[in-house]
């Protein structure tokens, strides 16, 4: 594979590199990447592993096999978090015969058992998916946000959103009159709502489960500084790998199929051109209800 000398990183510093460099993709299994990491080389682990689903990617296993592969993973992932780093997992249910099992749920105790923090776990809702005949249709998933210490990389004001009414100002007390909340916007909070990569997203590619490039945007800009290093093992597409160039940090990622290895170099190539088509954070969910949908 080509660049390993640049991810041979120091164990002492955070893994910095200022220059906006070509990322590193491979199409190769992720323990076997993640090896050639140093101990604490990467500051965001940010991923969606298959959930067991029997997708065209993955083999379909018991529930018990699928949670040791996880595990291992895991383990890799944590070896090579720096201590100001942040995991982010993302994760739905696995449905067997009907019954959901919650993945975030089961994964818990593994990344406890590393010793890392749980932040948040955020719900990523969405409004499109399967309709579901004999329970309710599934429209969220979660991101389970991890830290290895509690001094981790935080930057709130790279995401904050409008504040829902930010002329509001104090009408009692010492602070009458003035402004009450954080003229630079809100916390955006717990709840995401990211419309999910289906057939009229601009990002949409052969891959059948893509994360939306704004939602690892705002992990990215949350959780690490400019010329930080982002990890995505189970890469796909690259949306993580394009999520992290748009802001400057350096990407590494890795999957199996040569296909999305070859879709994921071909939107960084774009990326760089300044071509590739993605969908700007802040811009409003289409609405039916108002005039052009709200946009
Ligand atoms: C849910 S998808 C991730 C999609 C990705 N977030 C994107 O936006 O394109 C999971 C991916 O993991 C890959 N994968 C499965 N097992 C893997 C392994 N052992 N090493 C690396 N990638 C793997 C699959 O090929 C699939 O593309």
């Amino acid at each position: 594979m080509s660049g390993t000398q640049t991810f041979l990183l120091s164990q002492r510093d955070t893994p910095r590199v200022e220059s906006k460099n070509q990322p590193v993709l491979a199409c190769e299994d992720n323990l076997v990447f993640m090896r050639q990491f140093s101990d604490e080389a990467v500051t965001l682990v940010v991923t969606s592993p298959p959930y067991n689903l029997g997708k065209n990617y993955e083999n379909k296993t018991s529930i018990d096999a699928y949670l040791e592969t996880q595990e291992r993973v895991i383990a890799e992932c944590v070896r090579l978090l720096h201590r100001r780093g942040s995991l982010c997992w993302q994760v739905g249910n696995y449905v067997e015969q009907g019954e959901i099992v919650p993945l975030d749920v089961m994964l818990y105790p593994v990344f406890r058992a590393h010793g890392l923090k749980l932040r948040n776990r955020i719900i990523w809702h969405f409004g499109h998916g399967l309709h579901c005949t004999k329970r309710l249709s599934g429209r969220y998933e979660t991101i389970s946000w991890w830290t290895r210490s509690d001094q981790y990389t935080w930057n709130l004001d790279a995401i904050r959103v409008p504040a829902k009414y930010p002329g509001k100002r104090y009408f009692k007390g010492p602070n009458v009159g003035k402004l009450s909340g954080n003229p630079k916007g809100k916390n955006p909070s717990d709840v995401w709502d990211f419309p999910n990569v289906k057939n009229n997203h601009p990002e949409k590619t052969i891959h059948p489960c893509q994360f939306p490039v704004e939602l690892v945007e705002r992990l990215v800009l949350a959780m690490t500084d400019v010329g930080d290093v982002v990890l995505d093992p189970y890469m796909g597409v690259g949306s993580s790998i394009i999520a992290a160039l748009m802001h400057d940090r350096m990407a590494y990622g890795c999957d199996i199929v040569p296909e999305y290895v070859d879709v994921a170099r071909q939107r960084v190539r774009e990326c760089h051109a300044g071509v590739l088509r993605t969908r700007p954070m802040g811009k409003p969910i289409y609405d039916p209800n108002q005039s052009n949908g709200g946009h």
